[in-house]
């Protein structure tokens, strides 16, 4: 697993996803509490950003048709997103976020 660099822990809002680009994929980084995820940042039913959504109770709101994406899974809860989105390793060290883009926790490849 190759981690990289994110951004600080404080810099993730708790109602919202923050975007960032790591290697060739961006990554949508939110949290629930003190847990937090890593998702590809493309919704899985048209090409918008999931950043841009809200995050409540774990999930992420696409904010173009309303499906919500489980941050834990990146499957959708809801229609019209039919497909679950990439969810990548992450890693705490201290304040700061790390993400591996390497692999996938969930086995989808992302787009
Ligand atoms: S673009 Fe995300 S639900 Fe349609």
């Amino acid at each position: 697993m190759t981690f990289e660099r994110a951004c600080s822990l404080d810099e993730v809002p708790t109602d919202e996803a923050l975007a960032v680009t790591l290697g060739r994929y961006d990554v949508a980084i939110a949290r629930d509490g003190d847990e937090v995820f890593a998702l590809e940042n493309t919704c899985s039913h048209a090409e918008v950003a999931l950043s841009e959504g809200e995050v409540a109770n774990c999930q992420i709101e696409c904010w173009l048709h309303g499906s919500m994406f489980d941050l834990r899974t990146g499957k959708p809860t809801n229609l019209p997103a039919t497909e679950p989105v990439a969810t990548f390793p992450v890693d705490v060290r201290g304040t700061d976020v790390y993400v591996d883009t390497e692999t996938t926790l969930n086995g989808v490849t992302p787009a």
